[in-house]
Formats: C-alpha cells, structure tokens, sequence
C-alpha cells in the first residue's frame, strides 16, 4: 500500500498535430526549454516529431507530469493532445534523456511498416506501439549519440 512518502511516478504519453509546418529551429527551442525546465523538474521522456505530428512520452513525479502536460497541451505551437496512455511505473524508460527527441529516418519507415502503416498516424498507433515507436526511436538516438 502507498505511504505519504511514496513518489508516484507516472509515464504518460500523448500526441498532437502541429499547427505550422516546425523548422529544426523551432524543435530546437522546444527541446532547450524543454531540456531545461524537466532536468529541474525530475522529468524525463521522448519527443518525437513526424509529419507534422507530434508524439512524446512525459515520464516523473505525478504532480510535476500532469501540470507540465497542461502546460504543454495549451502551447499555441500545436493542437488536438490527445492521450495514448497514462500509468504508474516502477522505472523511467526514458532515464537518460529530459527530452530525448527524433526525427524522420529510415528506422522510423521500417517501425510503422511492421505496425501496417504507410504513414505516421499516431491517432492510427494502440498504447503499445506508441510506446514501442517512442522506445525504439530512443535506443537509436543513444547509439548515434
Ligand atoms: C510538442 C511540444 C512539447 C513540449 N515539451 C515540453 C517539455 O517536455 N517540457 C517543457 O518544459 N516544455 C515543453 N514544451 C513547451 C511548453 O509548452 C511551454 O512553452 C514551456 O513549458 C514554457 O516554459 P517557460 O515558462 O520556461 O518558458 C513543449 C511544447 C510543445 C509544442
């Protein structure tokens, strides 16, 4: 059972649609505040940019992920957030990025080909692939890292 001092860690995932079409410029700045703001808040995740579609994964202290998702699905830069999935977890996946990010390549064809998709259509992906895409997206950051 939770005591009071049990930090409830969550991972919530969601994605929307870009309002404009985003420069390298523009995911940058959101990558700089986002680094920034979620390595002082403890939060780590994923953001991935395809598209025009965005997918990211918030993963950290409960309080901290649902008010920085609030924050995050008023930014005028995108619209439509719609949450994939929302659940409690042991561990971060995601523990080695504040907000790991990837963009189009070759590997992101060969995921939604296995999924049977041509395209990428988050709206398309249930809960486990949303999270496979994210996953297997960081792994391959990491590596070119
Ligand atoms: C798709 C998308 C993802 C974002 N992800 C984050 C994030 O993970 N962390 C964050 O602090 N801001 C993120 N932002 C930016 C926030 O919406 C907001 O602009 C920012 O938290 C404001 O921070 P500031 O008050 O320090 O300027 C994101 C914005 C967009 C459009």
């Amino acid at each position: 059972m939770a005591t009071r001092n049990t930090i409830m860690s969550i991972r919530l995932v969601y994605y929307s649609r870009a309002l404009r079409d985003m420069s390298l410029q523009d995911i940058q700045n959101i990558l700089s505040t986002a680094r920034e703001n979620n390595s002082d808040q403890g939060i780590c995740g994923m953001l991935c940019y395809e598209s025009n579609w965005f997918l990211q994964a918030l993963e950290g202290e409960r309080k901290a992920v649902n008010e920085l998702f609030l924050e995050i699905a008023d930014d005028v830069r995108h619209d439509d957030c719609v949450i994939v999935s929302y659940e409690h977890v042991n561990e971060c996946i995601f523990p080695n990025w504040h907000m790991g990010y990837s963009a189009s390549s070759g590997a992101v064809t060969e995921m939604l080909k296995s999924f049977g998709l041509s395209s990428f259509e988050p709206e398309k992906l249930t809960p486990e692939q949303a999270l496979e895409f994210l996953t297997t997206m960081s792994q391959q950051q990491q590596k070119a890292a």
